[in-house]
């Protein structure tokens, strides 16, 4: 889905602050080899994740998010009264209903927003980026508080070794405004977002919802666990990457040499380079951090940024990409100027 930029005169939208967090508790490949039948050296070389963060039990993903929230506001000097919009994207959401959104709402005193959850899984933070460009482009919203936060640990199937290995918890925040308070060029410049409906058993969590309601025998055969085609879903990873970030290059006029960081979901490292050669983008110019915290869903990319920027990889000016995919199939783009 392109941006329209008729017939409306859109408000320009900036990224003002990034915050992150993860939880205490480190989950090595040498812990998962006494879970189940793996090993470090295949975990490292078929995904390139030595460890992954495992929430507390009691630590819910609006604790998470609203970690992460807070740090975004302090990076970007927002007050919780400014914020007119909290959008969270998760799927692992402290219960249905309510929204986690509302939690976090509440818990950072953000008492003029509102708030509502986005369902996208690993695309989630750029789907929810999109959404809130839109709001503010459009004169709906100033400033929005965007959080992409997960605890994959809950929904993690600890028996199967083909995906356990692979998730950890976290959660990533964003603030985004438009008008005063602005530096420089700072702007979203263009963001894709995209889906196929065809594809939604290569990836997904069959039970606890209304096609396969919560029994005691459902919960026996693990079906609130993810459940993953993962070879299927490698190939159509890279192809929808790719495409998105070749599409959204091309409508924009960028030239790939001037992007001086690509920060790709973080899923595997063969797909990210599988992904960032084809792009043509240079291994020094691409942010990996999935070593540390292995796939935290839609949190993982602004995780990434979050660590990014505040490494310095990217200073005032620059141009980031960001491309992910995830279950849906659901794929996305954006490109920003920091
Ligand atoms: N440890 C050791 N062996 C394992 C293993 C593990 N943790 N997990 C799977 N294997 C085995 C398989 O059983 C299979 O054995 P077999 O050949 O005897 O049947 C073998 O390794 C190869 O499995 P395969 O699934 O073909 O491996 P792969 O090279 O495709 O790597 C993934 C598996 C999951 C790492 C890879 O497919 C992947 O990353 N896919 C994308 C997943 C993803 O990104 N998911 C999140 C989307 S947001």
């Amino acid at each position: 889905m392109n941006d329209l930029t008729q017939p409306f005169k859109r408000l320009p939208v900036a990224l003002i602050g990034t915050g992150s967090y993860v939880p205490e508790r480190r989950l090595t490949n040498s812990d998962l080899e006494k879970m189940v039948d793996t090993t470090n050296e295949w975990i490292v070389e078929r995904t390139g994740i030595e460890e992954r963060r495992i929430a507390a039990p009691d630590e819910k993903t609006s604790d998470m998010a609203t970690n992460a929230a807070r740090k975004a506001m302090e990076a970007a000097g927002a007050r919780p009264g400014e914020i007119d919009l909290i959008i969270v994207a998760t799927i692992t959401p402290d219960p249905f209903t309510p929204s986690t959104a509302c939690y976090v709402q509440a818990n950072i005193g953000a008492v003029n927003a509102a708030a509502f959850d986005i369902s996208a899984a690993c695309s989630g933070f750029l789907y929810a980026l999109k959404t809130a460009v839109q709001y503010i482009g459009c004169g709906q919203a100033r400033t929005a508080l965007i959080i992409a936060s997960e605890k994959l640990s809950h929904i993690v199937n600890w028996e199967d070794r083909s995906t356990c290995v692979l998730f950890g918890d976290g959660a990533g925040a964003a603030v985004l405004r438009t008008g005063t308070g602005i530096e420089g060029d700072s702007a979203i410049l263009a963001s894709d977002i995209g889906a196929d409906g065809t594809l939604t058993d290569i990836l997904l969590v069959p039970g606890g919802g209304s096609a396969i309601p919560t029994t005691e025998e459902n919960i026996h055969e693990k079906l609130y666990t993810v459940a993953m085609r993962g070879n299927e879903l490698f190939r159509h990873a890279v192809q929808h990457m790719k495409d998105s970030a070749l599409s959204l290059i091309k409508r924009t006029g960028i030239d790939p040499n001037d992007i001086a960081l690509v920060v790709p979901h973080q899923a595997n490292l063969r797909i990210i380079n599988a992904v960032t050669a084809r792009l043509g983008i240079p291994p020094e110019k691409v942010f990996v951090n999935l070593q540390k915290y292995g796939n935290t869903s839609g949190a993982a990319c602004i995780i990434a940024l979050d660590e990014a920027l505040r490494a310095g990889r990217a200073k005032k000016g620059d141009i980031v990409l960001m491309v992910t995919f995830g279950a849906g199939l659901t794929w996305s783009s954006a490109a920003i100027r920091i």
